[in-house]
């Protein structure tokens, strides 16, 4: 169970998010703490949603969860 567990960790964090450029959860979420706190922010950053498009729901979705997860003092923070 606890191998199922760690497995099942490891994966969502490692999983490819967008294809054409290679842009997985992990990057996404520490781009959320970073301060990249939408969409087109995170896309200027890791190029993810910007050629096919078809990653951009998934990764706004990964955006919300992260932001979602965010403590009170990683919130004040946002990229220039
Ligand atoms: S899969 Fe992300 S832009 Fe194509």
């Amino acid at each position: 169970m606890l191998l199922l567990l760690i497995i099942l960790i490891y994966t969502s964090t490692t999983m490819y998010v967008c294809l054409c450029h290679a842009v997985r959860t992990a990057e996404i979420n520490d781009a959320v703490v970073a301060g990249h706190r939408d969409l087109e922010s995170v896309a200027k950053k890791l190029g993810v949603a910007t050629s096919c498009g078809t990653c951009a729901s998934h990764a706004q979705a990964i955006i919300d969860s992260a932001l979602a997860n965010l403590s009170p003092s990683e919130t004040q923070y946002y990229a220039a």
